[in-house]
C-alpha cells in the first residue's frame, strides 16, 4: 500500500509535535491506519531555526500557500494559525485542488468553517479539525460520532487551557495574573496573541464549533456573548473559595425557548462539581444527550503532544478512508442558529 503523504505548514509547538509523534509511533500508526503516514514537505517562516527535529528529509517550501501543490502530497496539515492570512489561503487552495485538509486552527474554523466544509464536500475530500477544540481531548469525534444518535440539550465546559492554568495557579499559589500568564506562554499553551486566551475569544471560537456539532446549527461565532478573565483578581478567587466555589472560565451553549444561547464568561463553580477540580491546562467538556445522559470529556487541552495526538488521529481517519462530514451532518443540512436573547435566560 502507498503511504499517505503529508504537506505540513507550521513547525512551531504543534507542528514540531506532529513530526515527533509520527517519528516515535511510526509502526503503530501504520498498523492502525493500514498504511504509513509520511511527511513529504514542510513550510514555516524561518528556514534556519533549530526545531529539534531533522527537517533535511523533507522538501522545504518557502511560500506556505504553495504547499497546496507541493511534494505530491495527499493531505495538507495547517498549523500556522490566524483566522485569515496564509492559513486561509492555504485551506482554500488545498480544498479547491481536491486534497484533504487537517487543521488545529479554531480561529479560522470559527470564522470560515462552513465555507471550507462546503468546499471539502464539493471536492469529495475531508476537512478535519479535532485539535481545534480542547487540544488532545477527542470531543469533536465524541459528539459527532459517539453521541450522534442523541438530541443534545446543553454542552459546556473549560475550553481554554491557558485561562484554566492561570486561574488554578492563582487559586493554589496566590500568584499574580501576569506572572502566571508568562509561564503559560513558556509552556506553549497560549495563542501567539495571548489576549485571545485571556479575553475569552479562543474559548468562544471553540464553543461556536462545538455548538454547531452538538446542535446541527451553522457555526455562529458572532453570536457568542464573550468575556474573559482579565478582571479576575486573587481576592475574587479567595472570596469565592470562602463561599465554597471556584472560578472557572466556562463556555456554554444550550437550547433556550427562543433559540440557541452561547456564552463564555467566568463562572462560580461549586466545589462539588467535577469542573471545579479541573486544574492546569486541562480542558473538560460536559454534554447532555437525551438518551446517553451526561458525558464528560476531559484531558490535556493544550501543548505539543496532546494537540499533535488529535492532529494525527485525523490523519489516521483519512488514511483509512473515513472522510465523513466536517460537522455532524453535511453543510447544507445545518440550520441557522436563532440566537437567544440573554434577557430570556
Ligand atoms: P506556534 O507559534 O508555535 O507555531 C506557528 C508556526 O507557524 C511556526 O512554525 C511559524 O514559523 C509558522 N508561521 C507563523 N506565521 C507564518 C506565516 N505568515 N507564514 C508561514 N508560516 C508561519 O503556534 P502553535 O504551534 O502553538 O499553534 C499552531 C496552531 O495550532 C494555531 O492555530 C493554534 O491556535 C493551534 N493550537 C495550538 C495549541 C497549543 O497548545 N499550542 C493547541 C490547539 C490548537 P516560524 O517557526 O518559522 O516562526
Ligand atoms: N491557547 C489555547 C489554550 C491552545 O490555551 O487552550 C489550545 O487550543
Amino acid at each position: 500500500t502507498t503511504p499517505l503523504r503529508i504537506a505540513l505548514a507550521g513547525l512551531g509547538t504543534v507542528g514540531g509535535g506532529v513530526i515527533r509523534l509520527l517519528d516515535a509511533n511510526r509502526e503503530l500508526i501504520a498498523r492502525r491506519a493500514g498504511r504509513e503516514i509520511e511527511v513529504v514537505a514542510v513550510s514555516a517562516r524561518d528556514r534556519t531555526k533549530d526545531r529539534g527535529v531533522d527537517l533535511t528529509r523533507f522538501e522545504w517550501v518557502d511560500d506556505t500557500a504553495a504547499l497546496a501543490r507541493a511534494g505530491n502530497a495527499d493531505v495538507v496539515v495547517e498549523l500556522v494559525g490566524g483566522s485569515d492570512g496564509p492559513a486561509l489561503t492555504l485551506a482554500r487552495a488545498t480544498l479547491a485542488g481536491g486534497k484533504s485538509f487537517v487543521t488545529a486552527n479554531k480561529a479560522m474554523i470559527a470564522h470560515h468553517g462552513l465555507e471550507l466544509a462546503q468546499a471539502a464536500e464539493q471536492a469529495g475530500v475531508a476537512l478535519k479539525f479535532e485539535a481545534a477544540v480542547a487540544g488532545g481531548v477527542p470531543v469533536i469525534k465524541g459528539l459527532r460520532e459517539g453521541a450522534a444518535a442523541n438530541a443534545i440539550g446543553r454542552v459546556y465546559g473549560i475550553l481554554n487551557g491557558t485561562c484554566n492554568f492561570i486561574l488554578s495557579k492563582m487559586e493554589a499559589e496566590g500568584r499574580d495574573f501576569a506572572d502566571v500568564l508568562s509561564e503559560a506562554q513558556a509552556l506553549g499553551y497560549a495563542e501567539a496573541d495571548p489576549t485571545f486566551d485571556i479575553d475569552g475569544v479562543d474559548a468562544a471560537h471553540k464553543l461556536s464549533i462545538l455548538a454547531s456539532i452538538a446542535f446541527g446549527t451553522r457555526p455562529g461565532f458572532g453570536e457568542v456573548a464573550t468575556s474573559g478573565i482579565r478582571q479576575v483578581i486573587a481576592a475574587d478567587i479567595a472570596e469565592a473559595a470562602a463561599l465554597g466555589y471556584r472560578v472557572r472560565l466556562l463556555g456554554m451553549a444550550e437550547e433556550a425557548a427562543s433559540g440557541l444561547f452561547q456564552r463564555v464568561h467566568p463562572h462560580l463553580v461549586p466545589v462539588g462539581h467535577p469542573l471545579a477540580h479541573v486544574t492546569g491546562a486541562t480542558n473538560a467538556v460536559v454534554a447532555e444527550g437525551n438518551f446517553v445522559g451526561r458525558l464528560l470529556f476531559q484531558g490535556a487541552g493544550a501543548g505539543d503532544g496532546p494537540t499533535a495526538s488529535a492532529v494525527v488521529a485525523d490523519l489516521i481517519d483519512i488514511a483509512r478512508g473515513e472522510f465523513g462530514p466536517a460537522y455532524a451532518m453535511p453543510a447544507a443540512a445545518l440550520v441557522e442558529p436563532h440566537a437567544a436573547d440573554a434577557g430570556e435566560r
